[in-house]
């Protein structure tokens, strides 16, 4: 379970990120966090992996506290979350099977990956982290080579590969079209169903949050002021996370595009 308690987040020269934030995140969830930008969507991640110090409050992970923590701690805390980014962060000269075996680094002595020397379970571990995204296939393929959508799937079964209880995606389809925008978005839904990990994606996007939120948060200039079910979303809702009308750019579709 995630708890953040009354979470603030001032960056040095002043900006308040967080707001006094208070959130629990039960075991298996899959929020959705949406909000302008500089709402403080990417800090609220951030601040549960530990990137950003939270400037006070409190933030548990299964009732390990985040909040000032140290590197070793923080270490052992980031090995249990996956992390996926909207620029992919893959090693584009490198296959994507090295790609996904980086998500084993935490858990394999240093000299064994430095000499490529990776045990067979570890390999395993990452072919089938490739199966569970569907590009088993590409595994040998230089990730400089695959599409876009192709290298995000990469980037998940990267994340896949640590074994998390926590998946914490920021803006994961910022860089796609919307068809692969919404077959990444059904990858990391079906990974939470079948796996349980527990979810929090940001997006920018209000219809792809409606479509595949389960739980949605709503942060307008650092406080949370929605938290509740998708079901119950409204464009009243959104307006009001918002601060202003919905707009054409604050939705994925185009021309009516057919949604799954
Ligand atoms: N490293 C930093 N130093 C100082 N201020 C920062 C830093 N990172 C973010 N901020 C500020 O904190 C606020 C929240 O930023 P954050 O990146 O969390 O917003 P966001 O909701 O992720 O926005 P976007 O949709 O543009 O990604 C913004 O005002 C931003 O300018
Ligand atoms: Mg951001």
């Amino acid at each position: 379970m995630i708890r953040f308690d009354d979470v603030s987040v001032t960056y040095r020269g002043g900006v308040r990120a967080l707001r006094n934030v208070d959130l629990r995140i039960d075991d298996g969830e899959f929020v959705v966090v949406v909000g302008l930008s500089g709402a403080g969507k990417s800090t609220l991640l951030r601040a549960l992996n530990g990137l950003v110090p939270a400037t006070s409050g409190s933030i548990t992970i299964d009732g390990t506290e985040v909040v000032g923590a140290q590197s070793a701690e923080l270490r052992a805390i980031r090995s249990r979350i996956g992390m996926i980014f909207q620029t992919f962060n893959l090693v584009n000269r490198t296959s994507v099977l090295n790609n996904v075996l980086m998500g084993r680094l935490a858990s394999v002595p240093a000299w064994r990956s430095t000499i490529g020397l990776w045990p067979a379970t570890d390999t395993e571990i990452a072919m089938q982290a490739l199966e569970r995204v569907g590009i088993v296939e590409k595994a040998y393929v230089r990730a400089a080579d695959l599409s876009g959508g192709q290298q995000q799937r990469v980037g998940i079964a990267r994340a896949l590969a640590q074994e998390p209880s926590v998946m914490l995606a920021d803006e994961p389809v910022a860089a796609l079209d919307p068809v692969t925008s919404r077959q990444v978005m059904g990858d990391l839904r079906r990974i939470n169903r079948e796996l349980g990990i527990t979810t929090l994606v940001n997006l920018h996007f209000l219809d792809l949050a409606r479509e595949f939120g389960r739980r949605l948060v709503g942060l307008r200039d650092g406080e949370v002021v929605f938290d509740g079910d998708i079901a119950d979303v409204t464009d009243e809702t959104f307006r009001h996370i918002y601060g202003r009308a919905i707009t054409d750019d604050d939705l994925l579709a185009v021309d009516g595009e057919p949604t799954e």
